[in-house]
C-alpha cells in the first residue's frame, strides 16, 4: 500500500517570513492527519526558516530545484548537499518551467536525480506532455523518453524511494485539470514503463503523483484512481484553507 503524498510546489512565491507564517499555522492544521505525507517547496531563500518552523511537525520540506554537481563556478545554481544541510528531504527536478524557461532537459533531469539520491535527498521527478504532443497522440512517446532517460541507470531500490509526478503542462496554472481517466491512463502508462525498466517491485512502491490545477474539488476524484497516489499542487498550495483541504480529502 502506498502513502499518498501531497506536495505544495510554491514557485516564485512568498518571503521568509511569508514562509514561516504559513508553517506555523499550517502544521498546527495538519498534527492529527496521519497516513499522508505532506511536503512544501518554497523558494531556495526560504527553505532553511521553513524547516526550522517545521521542526518536530508531520511537515517535510522540499527545494524547487538544484545542480547536479556538488560545488563549483556556478553562479545562481545551489547543491544537493547544501539543499540536504538546510534540512529539506525532498527536491523537485525537472519542472515544466525548468525545462520550457530555464532550458532543462531529459538529460539535465538525470544528472541532477543521481546527484539528489547520492545527497540523500528523494527527488520529485515532473514528466508532463505539451498540449501540441496530446493532441498529436505522442503523450506515451513524450513520457517513455522523460522516464527512459530521466531516470537512466537508478536501481530498481532507487526507484521505490522517488517520486514521479506527471504534470501534463497543459493543466498548470490554466485551471483545466486532466480528468480523473486522464491522468490514470498516464500514470498507468508510467508504472508500466517503470516495470519493464526496472522492476515489478520498484514499480509498485514507486509513488506517482499527479499535478496541474489541483483543487480540493478534484483531489478526492484524481486520487481515487489507482495509480495516482497523490498530487503536486501549485496555485491551491499558496492559501493554507486549500491547502489543507486537498490534505484532508486524501485520508
Ligand atoms: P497549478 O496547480 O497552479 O496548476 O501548478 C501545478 C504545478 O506546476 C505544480 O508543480
Amino acid at each position: 500500500m502506498r502513502t499518498p503524498f501531497i506536495a505544495g510546489n510554491w514557485k516564485m512565491y512568498k518571503t521568509v517570513a511569508e514562509t514561516v507564517n504559513f508553517v506555523k499555522e499550517f502544521r498546527a492544521l495538519v498534527k492529527d492527519i496521519d497516513g499522508v505525507d505532506v511536503v512544501l517547496a518554497p523558494p531556495f531563500t526560504s527553505v532553511h526558516a521553513a524547516v526550522e518552523a517545521a521542526r518536530n511537525s508531520n511537515v517535510a520540506i522540499a527545494a524547487q530545484d538544484m545542480h547536479w554537481e556538488a560545488e563549483g563556478a556556478f553562479t545562481g545554481a545551489i547543491s544537493a548537499s547544501m539543499i540536504r544541510e538546510a534540512g529539506a528531504e525532498y527536491v523537485i527536478i525537472g519542472h515544466s518551467e525548468r525545462r520550457t524557461l530555464f532550458g532543462e532537459t531529459d538529460a539535465t533531469v538525470n544528472r541532477k536525480v543521481g546527484a539528489a539520491l547520492s545527497a540523500e535527498l528523494v527527488p520529485i521527478v515532473c514528466v508532463g506532455e505539451t498540449l501540441a504532443e496530446r493532441e498529436a497522440n505522442e503523450t506515451f512517446a513524450v513520457l517513455d523518453r522523460q522516464v527512459q532517460t530521466g531516470l537512466e541507470g537508478l536501481t530498481p531500490d532507487q526507484i521505490a524511494q522517488i517520486i514521479v509526478a506527471y504534470e501534463p503542462v497543459w493543466a498548470i496554472g490554466t485551471g483545466r485539470t486532466a480528468t480523473a481517466g486522464q491522468a490514470e491512463e498516464a500514470h498507468g502508462h508510467i508504472r508500466q514503463q517503470l516495470q519493464a525498466g526496472f522492476s515489478a517491485e520498484a514499480a509498485e512502491a514507486c509513488r506517482l503523483i499527479y499535478g496541474g490545477s489541483v483543487k480540493p474539488a478534484n483531489t478526492a476524484e484524481l486520487i481515487a484512481q489507482p495509480d495516482v497516489d497523490g498530487a503536486l499542487v501549485g496555485g491551491a498550495s499558496l492559501e493554507i484553507a486549500s491547502f489543507l483541504e486537498i490534505v484532508a480529502s486524501t485520508v
